[in-house]
């Protein structure tokens, strides 16, 4: 089966946004990613709702919400107002994280959880069937254009098996220095959804570089 491609705008060219969005709008793109930032849980600030409003409404995909911020459950009113499909809130953030992923599913949206690098795999054991997938970071959040963290590849492998083993129907999608090399061990191992941001925006045919990791 074909990956999931889902192209982050953290990598867009923010004086051009709706060129940008337009063009993921035509490409063969699943969804798009959407990086919210705090400067708190990670130590940048990417944008926020006003700038995101104008951005959901030219969006014809899924929106795919990765929030890097505390407390990401006093936001899921205005995450649902933007029309995002899936909801990703970290871990790391969330001391009652079988709530939050409720109170995502209440509010009409699907629940997913993100795992910072160090976090394990294995702490996901009792919250695995409730959420509809697991992003795992792939390098360290709060930069676009990092180098892969290639311990990821074996975290894929690892979850997997927790998912076969607790029957549970999650996605696993990846986020950080994909590209078509990490990206091709990647599905190999298990990945599902992939995210990219320099991957596609830096790249001189951004249409073309999706086309290249949907066929991976
Ligand atoms: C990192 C963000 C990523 C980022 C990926 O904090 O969550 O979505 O845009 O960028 P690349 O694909 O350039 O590593
Ligand atoms: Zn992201």
């Amino acid at each position: 089966m074909k990956p999931i491609i889902s192209p982050s705008i953290l990598a867009a060219d923010f004086g051009n946004l709706a060129r940008d969005i337009e063009m993921l709008n035509r490409s063969e793109a699943d969804w798009i990613h959407i990086d919210i930032m705090d400067g708190v849980f990670v130590p940048n600030i990417s944008f926020g709702f006003p700038v995101l409003k104008p951005v959901a409404r030219i969006a014809r995909k899924p929106l795919d919400v990765h929030l890097m911020i505390v407390q990401p459950e006093k936001f899921i009113p205005e995450v649902k107002a933007l029309g995002a499909y899936i909801m990703n809130v970290h871990y790391e953030a969330c001391p009652h994280l079988h709530r939050v992923v409720q109170q995502i599913r209440e509010a009409g949206m699907l629940p997913a959880v993100t795992l910072n690098p160090a976090t394990p795999v294995a702490l996901l054991r009792d919250i695995i069937r409730e959420v509809h997938m697991v992003l795992l970071m792939g390098v360290n959040p709060g930069f676009g254009g990092q180098k892969f963290i290639g311990h990821t590849v074996e975290k894929v492998r690892e979850l997997k098996a927790l998912i076969q083993e607790t029957g549970s129907q999650a996605l696993i999608e990846i986020d950080g220095g994909v590209n078509t090399e990490t990206g091709a061990r990647l599905l190999e191992a298990g990945a599902d959804v992939l995210v990219a941001g320099s991957a596609v925006f830096s790249s001189p045919h951004p249409e073309q570089a999706i086309v290249s990791l949907k066929n991976l």
